[in-house]
């Protein structure tokens, strides 16, 4: 029986990280060739999928364009099934549509519902993501469903210097603020945050965190906007902090989300792999391939 083989979804950031999965996992990789058409659809070839090929484990980030990479995503396991796979692990770096987790407002499409039924009805036998908003969304994927934390890992890849303070923007985020300031004998706190449901608008109310002189270093999932980081920075400069930098599993940086960090005064943001690379001289990536690579061999 051939081996387990890793396939890069076709794009540079899916490609990169199937790579290195692959080397971390001793397997094989080869990856799909993707083009687009002049009408913006996209076309994809695996053409090694035609050797005899039992099991494949699939990496594809969802990244902007999001609705694309999941059409794409969806081509590829349809393919990869089509062809006689028995067993497909499909590999997330970035899972979009997460955070429409429920009905906020009565009618609303719960989005994560919709994007994980239709992975596995694709044909995704087996799902292993990064940080995905809410673990519990999870159950809409009826097969193995792995998210995988970054934050200890990242926590040990990050040198912050003197005295330390590790906040979540919100009660949300405050298992991801948790494990980062464990792995490294922190204390940890988180801020009170509202949203407006109709206009999106976030409110920040100050909890009573001991920020004064310390070096903070806020965690949350991912910043989009940058306005939930950004207005948590503002709050705990404005109460004394000496400095902030941002560890994030996702950092999309939508729109000018890198001007209004800087202007925060945020002075380094520390994002997983997990999508490309945006406005380097504020944002590092830190390779979580390994971790994964430990995640992935429990489902094979
Ligand atoms: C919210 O619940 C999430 O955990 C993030 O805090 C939020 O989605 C970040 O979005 P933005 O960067 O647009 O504020």
């Amino acid at each position: 029986m051939a081996s387990t083989i890793v396939i890069g979804g076709g794009d540079d950031v899916s490609n990169a990280f199937a790579r290195r999965l692959a080397q971390h996992l001793g397997l094989n990789y080869i990856e799909a060739k993707r083009k687009i058409f002049p009408d913006g659809e996209s076309y994809l070839r695996i053409e090694e999928v035609d050797i005899e090929l039992n099991e494949a484990i699939i990496v594809k980030s969802m990244a902007p364009p999001q609705d694309k990479s999941i059409v794409e995503t969806l081509l590829l396991l349809d393919l990869l099934k089509e062809k006689g796979v028995s067993k497909v692990t499909l590999v997330v770096p970035y899972l979009a549509y997460a955070r429409q987790d429920r009905e906020f407002l009565p009618g609303e499409a719960v989005s994560i519902r919709s994007i994980l039924r239709a992975l596995r009805r694709a044909g995704a036998d087996a799902l292993v993501t990064v940080e995905i908003h809410k673990e519990e969304s999870l159950r809409f994927f009826e097969g193995r469903a792995i998210n995988v934390s970054p934050f200890s890992f990242m926590a040990s890849k990050i040198t912050v210097e003197g005295s330390l303070a590790v906040l979540a923007p919100d009660l949300g985020a405050l298992r991801r603020a948790k494990e980062f300031a464990e792995a490294l004998g922190a204390e940890f706190d988180y801020l009170v945050k509202r949203r407006d449901r109709v206009t999106g608008d976030i409110m920040l109310e100050p909890k009573s965190v001991k920020v004064k002189g310390k070096n903070v270093v806020i965690v949350d999932d991912i910043i989009s906007t940058g306005g939930t980081v950004a207005k948590a920075a503002e709050l705990l400069l404005s109460q004394g902090a000496e400095s902030i930098i941002v560890v994030v599993a996702h950092a999309l940086m939508a729109g000018d989300a890198a001007s209004k960090l800087k202007k925060a005064g945020v002075s380094a943001v520390y994002a997983a792999n997990t999508l490309p690379l945006r406005e380097p001289g504020l944002v590092q990536h830190i390779d979580v391939t390994p971790l994964v690579a430990e995640k992935v061999s429990e489902v094979l």
